[in-house]
């Protein structure tokens, strides 16, 4: 059988931080943050709403699942990716099981930042393929304003919150994930971290110079290298999403593959840098746009603090 991609859903808080509100909070520019990172707006979820990681995800989950047609109680397994979970432990997942009602699914977090999605999407096809699972929920559930040093023009400026889920579901041979090809490197995990996450001193650092560096050289390897695994070419591909971190990386990468303009999906501008969440909101925005068609080859690609970087390729 195949792992098809059969629901996508999105949470996106209502409140927009533009980039004129930030001139107001750190010395930056809209001229600055627009060529140096394609940003110009981005959603926050405030932080007296009351509402978690848990809240988006679960919302991203039902809008995903009711897409699909299936129901909370169909649901196998339940995988989310959250930089900022509610709680240390228990999982995110297991706060988004509870809400949606999938009383019938095992629930885990991974911890692969930004790269949190295409991981999921490998461990679901997985479970997939192996008969353990129908219906497997990846969800990126992301309030990174949270943890954001918003007096530090260096990273305030990229994050934003969202939630994203895809149902991953049983389906033809013929469709659904091709091969998955995920990478770490403990090594550089001190180029992108966040420590003392549920304390009020929690911050993300990043050398943002070595982030970009990585992230180019890595994520257009890592598709070259999946694409290689099935005997294909950057060129067979029809659409690649990747995780939305900064416009320069999505045409640096784009360009190393030569891929057209039009066969990258970008709205990096509209959301900033949503991490695990941002490949499932790509996805759900391409799809809406009618970019998705029934047969497509889809590279799904990623880099996240860890390093962490992967790829997945999908019949569409
Ligand atoms: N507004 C105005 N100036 C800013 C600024 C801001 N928001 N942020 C930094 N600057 C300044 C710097 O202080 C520096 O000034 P200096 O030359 O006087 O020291 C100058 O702009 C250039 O900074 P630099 O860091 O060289 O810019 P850059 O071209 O590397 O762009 C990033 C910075 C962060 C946009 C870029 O490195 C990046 O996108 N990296 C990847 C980040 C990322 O994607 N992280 C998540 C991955 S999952």
């Amino acid at each position: 059988m195949g792992a098809i991609i059969r629901g996508l859903g999105i949470c996106v808080p209502e409140n927009i931080l533009t980039n004129a509100e930030l001139e107001r909070m750190v010395e930056t520019s809209d001229e600055w943050i627009t060529t140096r990172t394609g940003i110009k707006e981005r959603h926050i979820l405030p932080k007296d709403s009351g509402l978690h990681a848990s809240d988006l995800g679960a919302a991203a989950a039902l809008s995903a699942l009711e897409k699909a047609g299936i129901k909370p109680e169909q649901v196998g397994a339940i995988i989310a990716g959250s930089v900022v979970p509610d709680k240390q432990f228990p999982a995110t997942a297991c706060f988004i099981q509870e809400k949606i009602g999938a009383k019938n699914a095992f629930a885990f977090d991974i911890t692969a930042a930004c790269a949190g999605f295409v991981y999921g999407v490998n461990l679901a096809s997985l479970l997939i393929d192996s008969g353990q699972c129908d219906n497997v929920l990846v969800i990126g559930a992301e309030v990174l304003s949270r943890v954001v040093d918003w007096t530090d023009r260096n990273t305030c400026i990229l994050f934003g919150d969202a939630g994203a889920a895809a149902l991953i579901s049983k389906g033809p041979k013929d469709r659904g994930v091709i091969r998955s090809l995920l990478r770490s490197d403990g090594g550089q995990a001190g180029i992108l971290y966040l420590d003392n996450i549920l304390s009020d001193k929690a911050t993300m650092r990043m050398d943002g110079k070595q982030v970009f560096k990585l992230a180019v050289s890595e994520v257009s390897k890592v598709v070259k290298d999946t694409l290689a695994l099935e005997n294909l070419l950057p060129k067979d591909v029809d659409l690649l999403v990747m995780h939305q971190a900064n416009i320069r990386i999505l045409t640096a990468i784009a360009e190393k593959l030569d891929l057209p303009e039009e066969k990258v999906m970008i709205n990096v501008n509209r959301y900033g840098n949503t991490s695990s969440a941002s490949i499932p909101l790509a996805l759900y925005e391409a799809e809406r746009d009618g970019r998705l068609k029934p047969g497509m080859l889809v590279a799904l690609a990623a880099v996240g603090g860890g390093m962490s970087w992967g790829c997945n390729l999908v019949r569409w």
